[in-house]
């Protein structure tokens, strides 16, 4: 009995610790300055995000920014808009390549907004809070749109909606570029993005693990879909066509 005791007291103790460092990193919180959306905004987070984000990608983040970068062919004038850019660590990387043009990051966490426009603004290299699924600008008004480890944070829904977005706002035959979770094709890919979704238990990294991101992408209308890099068997970049 004092074993059995014991047992259900670690079993309790480990339960309430991963809920306590789920709270800590990717919180969902819903105060009055935040912008009303059902997607997962880091707002805690943001304060450690900068160290969390290389660490969980395996130090694979720059490769994928880079890969992102080629993929979307920019020239030097173009205007990009990265939306779920967080704390603007790929947005800066894509506006180094852009010299005389702007890469807008949006976010709905105020807390990355503030801290992207703090340490990563410069002339061609701006931040935005606001929501990827109701974008404020123009039609058309960007040459191509991105996206890094955004789509794992909104449902099915609203994937759909703000893939309808950035069309909506890119330049018909402009380029779209997205890194994100696909289906797993080796253990470590399996291990990594499942565990992922049971630590967060967020059953929209679920949707990505399923492989729902192609053909969302193909109902958004976006042609020449094509896998152009991938990252701990589980991450792939697509470049697409508006
Ligand atoms: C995992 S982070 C990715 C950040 C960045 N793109 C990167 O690769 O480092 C996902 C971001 O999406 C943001 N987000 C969640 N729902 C959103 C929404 N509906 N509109 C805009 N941003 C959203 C979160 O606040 C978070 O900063």
């Amino acid at each position: 009995m004092p074993t059995c005791n014991f047992i259900l007291f670690g079993v309790g103790k480990l339960a309430s610790l991963r809920c306590t460092a789920r709270d800590a990193i990717h919180r969902k919180e819903r105060t009055t300055d935040t912008l009303n959306t059902k997607g997962v905004v880091l707002r805690r987070a943001a304060y450690l995000y900068d160290l969390l984000e290389p660490a969980m990608m395996f130090f694979r983040h720059n490769a994928m920014a880079s890969a992102m970068s080629r993929a979307l062919n920019l020239s030097p004038t173009h205007k990009v808009l990265d939306i779920g850019c967080g704390t603007g660590l790929v947005t800066k990387k894509i506006s180094v390549d852009i010299p005389q043009g702007n890469a807008l990051g949006v976010d709905a966490s105020p807390e990355m907004i503030n801290i992207a426009k703090h340490k990563r603004e410069s002339e061609c290299c701006h931040f935005e809070n606001a929501l990827a699924e109701s974008l404020p600008f123009e039609s058309a008004s960007f040459d191509a749109a991105m996206s890094s480890m955004f789509f794992h944070h909104v449902d099915l829904k609203l994937k759909l909606a703000c893939l309808n977005e950035m069309k909506r706002v890119v330049k018909p035959g402009g380029r779209v570029v997205i890194a994100d979770l696909d289906r797993p094709w080796s253990w470590f890919g399996n291990f990594y993005g499942y565990s992922g979704y049971i630590f967060f238990r967020q059953p929209e990294i679920k949707e990505n693990l399923e492989g729902c991101m192609p053909s969302l992408m193909t109902e958004a209308g976006i042609s020449e879909i094509t896998a152009v890099a991938s990252f701990l068997g589980c991450i792939k970049v697509w470049q697409g066509i508006f």
